[in-house]
């Protein structure tokens, strides 16, 4: 039997979640309070994959120091490095060493797949296809590759178009056996200067290549931005257990799926699950509601918050309304002040977003 690989992209700049992505990898951002990437590693053990691929770029290290080599998993991984973020294709381009003669999965480190890709997989060395893709129906196809289809063939991809003729976008995990090869090496940079993996595939089209297509039905989501990590932090928080390891004193009520983990402390709060709170925080006089995650060494006081993810070692205080829909980074500090003159103050870095009620 001929392995399968897999290949996880984690280079990019993430340049729609700054500022969070100017010190981290967008694939390391915490959804229930584990990097977006875990996820992905974990779907491709689940389908039974595990020799895997990561190519980085920038935040290699990032990266490396949070997977290791994998073994934590499950899995051996191998690091691919990407001297310029010049497009997926061309990460793809460069894993060839790394892949051989073996048929691969390509998965998108910031892509969610919440059943997982096995049924995928299956069905992709069951019929071995040169390329099987994965469609998903949206409402803003013009941000995503595009497909048309006649029947069940695909006719054609094309990335990001103005004008969609259809609502089917390529979701973000692909599988190829080596004559994706050949279109990496005959393809030439999009108007964005970067090899498009969807020209790859429209390649392959043209050339006469076996490409199935296969349109998923469950929950899917790139979590490139807030709105869409803020989704996912929802549906993956739907999907945990309660488990309260950490310390809550009889003035607070927890109602709902919550989780706290060991070493935090809630003092005379009220918490509306779903909702996880990670390591050594604390939180007093507050109210956390649900769809929230708090990350490790956060401090929460005289503060009321929901659907929202903070980051780890940030603390917010005695802020005076009620804060959602955010994204707060690392060691970020927002507290209300009582110094005269009564006034805003900020200290915020590019591409930063406050919106104030
Ligand atoms: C990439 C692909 C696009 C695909 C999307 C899925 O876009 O270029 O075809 O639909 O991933 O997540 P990006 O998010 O890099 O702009």
């Amino acid at each position: 039997m001929i392995e399968t690989k897999a290949v996880i992209l984690s280079g990019g700049k993430g340049t729609r979640l700054r500022p969070i992505t100017h010190t981290s990898a967008k694939q390391l951002v915490p959804i229930a309070n584990r990097p977006i990437l875990f996820y992905g590693i974990e779907a491709i053990k689940e389908a039974g994959i595990t020799d895997i691929g990561i190519v980085v770029g920038d935040t290699a290290d990032e990266i490396e120091e949070a997977v290791g080599d994998g073994s934590r998993f499950g899995v051996e991984v191998t690091y691919i490095r990407q001297e310029a973020p010049l497009g997926l294709a061309h990460a793809v381009k460069i894993s060839r060493d790394f892949v051989g003669t073996d048929r691969f999965i390509v998965y998108l480190g910031d892509n969610l797949v919440l059943d997982g890709i096995r049924a995928f997989v299956d069905r992709f060395t069951e019929n071995e296809p040169n390329c099987q893709i994965l469609l998903a129906h949206v409402s803003n196809p013009q941000n995503f590759g595009v497909a048309e289809l006649d029947g069940e063939r695909v006719a054609r991809l094309v990335e990001k178009p103005s004008e969609p003729k259809t609502d089917l976008a390529l979701v973000g995990v692909y599988m190829f056996d080596e004559t994706v090869f050949e279109a990496t090496e005959s393809i030439k940079p999009s108007w964005r200067g970067e090899l498009e993996i969807t020209d790859a595939i429209q390649y392959l089209i043209e050339k006469g290549a076996n490409v199935q297509s296969q349109i998923i039905t469950g929950w899917w989501k790139d979590t490139g931005k807030l709105g869409d990590m803020l989704e996912a932090n929802r549906m993956l928080l739907e999907r945990l257990e309660s488990k309260i390891d950490g310390e809550v004193d009889d003035r607070s009520t927890i109602d709902g799926r919550v989780i706290i983990e060991k070493g935090s402390t809630i003092r005379n709060s009220v918490l509306r699950g779903p909702l996880i709170i990670g390591e050594n925080t604390t939180v007093t006089d507050s109210y956390v509601g649900p769809f929230t995650s708090i990350n490790y060494n956060v401090e929460i006081r005289g503060s009321e918050i929901e659907h929202s993810i903070v980051l780890e070692d940030s603390r917010i205080l005695d802020v005076g309304g009620r804060i959602e829909g955010s994204l707060v980074g690392k060691n970020v500090v927002i507290e209300k002040h009582s110094a005269k003159p009564r006034a805003y103050r900020f200290m915020v870095g590019d591409y930063s977003r406050i919106e104030l009620e």
